[in-house]
C-alpha cells in the first residue's frame, strides 16, 4: 500500500485552481521530490494531505486513511515554508514544546533533543533563542522539530531554504540517514541540483498539473545519445558511419552519435576499434534536472535553441574501459 496517494486532486481556492486534478503514489521508504515553479500548487498538495486546507475533491489518502484525519498526525513530521516558530523559545525548548504535544516523554525529550540538534548542527546554539538565530539556523531547528517525535512520513516544504551548502550536505546525509531507517520522505524544492542527488523519484507540477513524473536517472537520460572521443589528433570517419547508417556529428573535439531503434552502440565501436582508432570516452548523454525542469517550462520555439546550447552539457554515466593495448598513439 502506497505511504502517500492520490487521484485526480482538485483543489481551487475562489477562481485560482491550485490543484487541477494531480494523480500520485510515493512508495514506503521513498524520498519523492515536488517541483515546480512559484504557484505550482506543491504547498497546497502538503496542505492537502495534512489537512491544513479542506474543500478539495477527488481522492488523497495519507497512511491508509483520507487525507486531514487527524489522528494519522502524530505518525507524519512536518516542516512548512517560510515558518515563525515563536521566537521566545531556544532551540532547546521549542523541541521540547513539540515533543511534548506529540506525546514524546520527558525522558525521551531530554535524551533525544540534544542528539536531533546535533544532527542539524546546531547543538552549541541550543539554549539560545531563537530570534538570536540566523535564517538557516531557524530552518535547522525546523527540520529538528518535524523529526522530534521520529515519524514514519515526513513533508518538508523547502528544507534546504537559506541554507549554506554546508549546512545543505548535512541535510542531504540526514535525510539519507532517515530513509535508510524505513522513514518515507516527501520533499518540495527548488534547488533541483540537490534533489537529484537525494530523489528516488520527482514529480514535476505546472500550473496545479502533473507533467512528468519518474525517477530522475530515467527522466534525465537522454536515451540513445552517445558521445565519443578518440586519441587525440584522430578524428572519427563521419562520412563512413553515415553511411553504415548511423547519425554521426563532430561536436569541437568530440562526435555524437545519435541511434536509431534497432541500432546499438557496440557496432560503432567495433567499427572504430577495426579502423584501429583509439576509444578514449564513451558516454550516454544525460541532461540535468534542471535542464529538464527549464525544458518542460519553456515554449516550444525557445525550447529548440535552448536544447541546441546545452548539447555539450553532459554527465557520464556510462564509461568505457580503455585498455592498455589501445594506447598507441
Ligand atoms: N490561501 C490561499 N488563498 C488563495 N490562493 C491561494 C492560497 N494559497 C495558495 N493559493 C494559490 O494557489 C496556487 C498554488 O499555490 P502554492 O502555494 O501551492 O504554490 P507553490 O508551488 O507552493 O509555490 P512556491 O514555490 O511559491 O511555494 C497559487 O496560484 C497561489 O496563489
Ligand atoms: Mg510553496
Amino acid at each position: 500500500m502506497p505511504v502517500l496517494e492520490t487521484t485526480d486532486l482538485r483543489k481551487r481556492y475562489g477562481r485560482i485552481e491550485a490543484l487541477g486534478g494531480v494523480t500520485l503514489s510515493v512508495k514506503e521508504g521513498e524520498i519523492y521530490g515536488l517541483l515546480g515553479q512559484n504557484g505550482a500548487g506543491k504547498t497546497t498538495l502538503i496542505k492537502v494531505m495534512l489537512g491544513i486546507t479542506g474543500g478539495w475533491e477527488g481522492d488523497a489518502f495519507l497512511l491508509g486513511e483520507v487525507a486531514g484525519t487527524a489522528h494519522v498526525r502524530s505518525r507524519v513530521g512536518y516542516l512548512p515554508e517560510d515558518h515563525h516558530f515563536p521566537d521566545y523559545h531556544t532551540g532547546y525548548s521549542l523541541l521540547d514544546f513539540y515533543g511534548q504535544l506529540l506525546g514524546v516523554s520527558s525522558a525521551t525529550r531530554a535524551k533525544r533533543i540534544p542528539d536531533m540538534l546535533e544532527q542539524v548542527g546546531i547543538a552549541d546554539r541550543m539554549h539560545y533563542k531563537i530570534r538570536t538565530y540566523s535564517k538557516g539556523m531557524k530552518q535547522r531547528v525546523g527540520i529538528a522539530q518535524a523529526l522530534m517525535h521520529r515519524p514514519e512520513v515526513i513533508f518538508l516544504d523547502e528544507p534546504t531554504d537559506g541554507v549554506d551548502p554546508v549546512g545543505r550536505r548535512d541535510i542531504r546525509e540526514t535525510l539519507l540517514e532517515l530513509k535508510k531507517h524505513g522513514v518515507t520522505i516527501f520533499i518540495n524544492s527548488h534547488l533541483l541540483g540537490e534533489v537529484e542527488l537525494i530523489c528516488d523519484r520527482v514529480a514535476i507540477l505546472r500550473k496545479g498539473k502533473m507533467i512528468r513524473e519518474g525517477d530522475v536517472a530515467t527522466l534525465t537520460r537522454q536515451k540513445g545519445r552517445f558521445l565519443i572521443g578518440l586519441a587525440p589528433g584522430q578524428v572519427l570517419p563521419v562520412a563512413e558511419i553515415r553511411n553504415l547508417g548511423y547519425d554521426a556529428t563532430p561536436l569541437e573535439d568530440r562526435w555524437e552519435v545519435h541511434l536509431l531503434d534497432g541500432q546499438n552502440i557496440d557496432a560503432v565501436v567495433d567499427y572504430i576499434r577495426n579502423k584501429g582508432l583509439n576509444l578514449r570516452h564513451l558516454v550516454e548523454k544525460r541532461q540535468s534536472l534542471e535542464d529538464l525542469f527549464l525544458e518542460t517550462h519553456e515554449d516550444q520555439s525557445t525550447r529548440r535553441d535552448k536544447k541546441r546550447d546545452r548539447r555539450d552539457t553532459v554527465e557520464p554515466i556510462t564509461a568505457v574501459e580503455v585498455h592498455e593495448e589501445d594506447r598507441r598513439s
